[in-house]
């Protein structure tokens, strides 16, 4: 089996987060939520850990994060960009010598080992996979001024997470045509969507965890925090 990565995105703002300092960095069980990310990569079987960062603080998450908590799988610190899809494209440059690649937000914390390893199969198995679990809420489509227009069914709708899981050459190559034609870019929130615009390939949709937030607003916090000492003190 070839060498996988996993791609930690950590450059975004946190803009609905509202906090002082970017939300990856907020304080979780007294460590920076990015912690427990690349905590989850590092004892998984993947190879390599590439971590993208915000403009001028690589430094930062190098001294403060990786030296200080000694984790060993970390490759690479770079930049990311504008966008989430700028700065999986740096991430995917950064990660080039290795068959799979992972790609998750450093905004999901409560990523557990099985996911990861679930995600690392899934690639094998399909070359393009990501996790995601059935909504359990009524989704409405609404229309221009906020009526109901649409209920789709919800036997067939999916929330989807990370770890985004693909054969590395087939994503790197959709992200670069992607970034080649501004086009393309429009709407583009997730890595499938790129390999499901750019490629025949299709995705397949592997169940992963609820547990598996994405922290966005204040309240999801203490959520996380919540989950975070289930997974790691199991209370
Ligand atoms: N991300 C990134 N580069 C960007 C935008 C987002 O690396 N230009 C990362 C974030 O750091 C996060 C993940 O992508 O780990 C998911 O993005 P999101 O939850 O939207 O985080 P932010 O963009 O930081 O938050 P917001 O949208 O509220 O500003
Ligand atoms: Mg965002």
């Amino acid at each position: 089996m070839g060498r996988s990565a996993a791609v930690i995105l950590a450059a975004g703002k946190g803009t609905r987060m509202g906090s002082q300092v970017h939300k990856q960095y907020l304080t979780l069980l007294g460590r920076p939520m990015l912690y427990y990310a690349i905590k989850a990569f590092e004892a998984s079987t993947i190879d390599d850990i590439i971590l993208v960062t915000g403009q001028g603080e690589t430094g930062y998450c190098k001294k403060e994060i990786v030296d200080r908590y000694c984790f060993t799988k970390v490759s690479a610190v770079c930049e990311g960009g504008k966008e989430r899809y700028h700065s999986v494209y740096e991430g995917l440059k950064a990660a080039s010598d290795c068959e799979y690649v992972l790609i998750h937000d450093g905004a999901r914390p409560c990523i557990t080992s099985e996911v990861i390893e679930g995600a690392l199969k899934g690639a094998m198995k399909y070359k393009a996979c990501v996790v995601g679990m059935p909504v359990k809420d009524t989704i409405k489509i609404s229309d221009e001024d906020d009526y109901a227009e649409m209920t789709p069914d919800r036997n067939r709708l999916w929330q989807i997470q990370t770890p985004q899981a693909f054969e590395y050459e087939l994503v790197y190559n959709a992200y670069k045509k992607l970034l080649s034609s501004e086009a393309f870019q429009e709407g583009i929130t997730d890595d499938a969507m790129v390999v499901e615009t750019m490629t025949r390939e299709k995705v397949k949709l592997i169940r992963g965890d609820y547990t598996n937030i994405k922290v966005t607003t204040p309240e999801d916090m203490e959520i996380a925090g919540v989950l975070l000492n289930r997974i790691y003190t199991g209370k």
